[in-house]
């Protein structure tokens, strides 16, 4: 497999073309940014963790039926991925009350939901990533309403997958976004990355955080928090 010339820079990764038309390189980079890219940094090692802990989430999702855009990780930074068009949501499926939610709501920091939440928002920088409704997604054509409640039940699958999975090593998976995109066959597949970057992993027992909020709240140990 050929790199080719690069196709986008985005906050985290840069997309590489190769080849193949259908495959693309992503490389994770080891900036971190926060609100909207108001707070940025650089963390040394971030984007090779990132690379090694989507890549194992992708290949298990896959594993249990959860089409994802990852063929294989090709170096400690970089991944041989499909080709697609983004959709222009981001899922977001909370099973704990924190960030955004509590701001907006007013809901109790640490509420255990009675059901997971699966909340949209509109992907567009420019307007700081909106909330939106299943309305907005459906009047504006950004998904069919089939396609839209096929992603639900995906969100919800991969949730509970992820769930169990982290569970399994005593970390509470308190809430994640993910990206679906189109492929050149019109078929719909997770895309994107899921890792510390974009979810809320909190220690079973001492709710210690292990992901991003320990950069966007300045709490330091960032890298270990990722490692561990
Ligand atoms: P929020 O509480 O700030 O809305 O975040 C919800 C989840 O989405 C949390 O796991 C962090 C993740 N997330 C991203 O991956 N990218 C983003 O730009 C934002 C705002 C949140």
């Amino acid at each position: 497999m050929k790199k080719g010339k690069k196709l986008y820079e985005g906050k985290a990764k840069i997309i590489f073309a190769t080849n193949d038309k259908n495959l693309i390189i992503q490389h994770f980079k080891d900036d971190a940014t926060a609100f909207n890219n108001q707070k940025k940094s650089i963390i040394d090692g971030k984007g090779i963790l990132n690379n090694r802990i989507s890549e194992h989430i992708l290949n298990n999702l896959n594993q249990i039926g959860i089409n994802n855009h990852l063929v294989k990780r090709i170096n400690m930074r970089e991944q041989l991925v499909r080709l697609v068009k983004v959709i222009p949501i981001e899922f977001v499926v909370r099973n704990i009350a924190t960030g955004s939610l509590t701001k907006r709501l007013g809901i109790e920091e640490g509420t255990i939901l009675n059901e997971p939440l699966i909340e949209y928002y509109f992907k567009n920088d420019d307007l700081g990533d909106p909330l939106i409704s299943r309305e907005h997604i459906l009047n504006f054509e950004w998904l069919d309403v089939v396609s839209l409640d096929w992603i639900n039940k995906e969100c919800k699958r991969i949730n509970y997958f992820l769930q169990g999975m982290f569970r399994a090593i005593n970390i509470k998976l308190v809430d994640f976004k993910i990206e679906f995109g189109k492929t050149n066959e019109n078929k719909i597949i997770l895309a994107d990355e899921i890792s510390p970057d974009t979810c809320r992993l909190w220690d079973v027992v001492s709710e210690k955080k292990l992901d991003k909020d320990r950069f966007r709240k300045d709490l330091g140990n960032v890298m270990q928090a990722y490692q561990e």
